[in-house]
């Protein structure tokens, strides 16, 4: 199984450097690509010279700061064209501990098509996260099971690992959320397709340098794109019963 980790960055210059060491030397087999939106830090140059030390390294570049989505759609790309087994996502700062990465593995070993990392399940939390964060968290992904009938608990979370062939039965280029909301919708994508998504319980640490990206237009999207397809998918089951003819 050949694993690519993909590790979206921007302004990650103090952080991404622990992380790629503690995943290189908690997961070696895995091989890493960092995204980087031409961080103003420098990130992106700072990546470029771990990459030359480290064969198993790679750096994409990116123009501009277009969004976690479209970093995560640019690099699984990337990493279906290289030909990847498994396609991992990873925050930079430290919050998804790469040593938990093999539970994912395992998962995914064991016959997951998407297996997600859970703060929301019995064994998983967070920590030094602040409460609105949990908050806000919690809600949502309550809010999101509700509407759109799922069963996932932490349906925003960012750590998650693909089989390749869950990829490339979604239709990446219709996915034009952000955020929380590009988390969400992957999964709702996937889950829709009847795909076995498995969660597995993680300890979520809050980083510790830098600061977050996320804001509360982010926040305000995910909300507004549940509801719409959680309606949708209700009304398609509507008119589904109503004309049982045309399946
Ligand atoms: N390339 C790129 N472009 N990377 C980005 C962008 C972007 O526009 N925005 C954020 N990132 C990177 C950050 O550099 C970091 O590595 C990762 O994406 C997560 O961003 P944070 O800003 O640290 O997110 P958070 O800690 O507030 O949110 C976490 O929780 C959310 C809710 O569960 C993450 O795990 C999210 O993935 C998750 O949806
Ligand atoms: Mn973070």
């Amino acid at each position: 199984m050949r694993v690519l980790t993909i590790i979206p960055t921007y302004n990650e210059l103090e952080s991404l450097p622990k992380t790629l060491g503690r995943l290189r030397a908690a997961v070696p087999a895995s091989d890493v690509l960092v995204v980087d939106d031409n961080s103003p830090d420098g990130t992106g140059q700072l990546a470029d010279s771990i990459a030359a030390e480290d064969s198993q390294v790679h750096v994409l570049h990116r123009k501009g700061k277009e969004g976690l989505g479209a970093a995560y759609i640019a690099g699984f790309k990337w990493g279906m064209a290289a030909g990847y087994d498994v396609l991992v996502e990873m925050d930079a700062d430290g919050s998804h501990q790469p040593e938990q990465l093999p539970l994912l593995l395992d998962a995914i070993n064991d016959g997951a098509d998407l297996a997600m990392g859970s703060r929301w399940v019995p064994g998983g939390g967070t920590v030094n996260w602040p409460l609105y964060r949990q908050a806000i968290s919690r809600t949502g992904s309550t809010y999101a099971r509700i509407m759109l009938g799922l069963k996932i608990k932490d349906i925003t979370g960012g750590y998650r690992a693909f089989r390749r062939s869950t990829l490339e039965a979604l239709k990446l280029d219709q996915v034009e959320s952000v955020g929380y909301g590009f988390q969400v919708d992957l999964a709702w994508r996937v889950a829709k397709l009847g795909l076995k998504i498995v969660e597995r319980p993680i300890t979520f640490v809050e980083r510790e340098l830098g600061a977050s990206k996320m804001s509360g237009n982010i926040v305000v999207e995910a909300m507004i794109n549940v509801t719409k397809w959680g309606l949708a998918s209700r009304w398609a089951a509507l008119t589904r019963k109503k004309s049982p003819a045309s399946k």
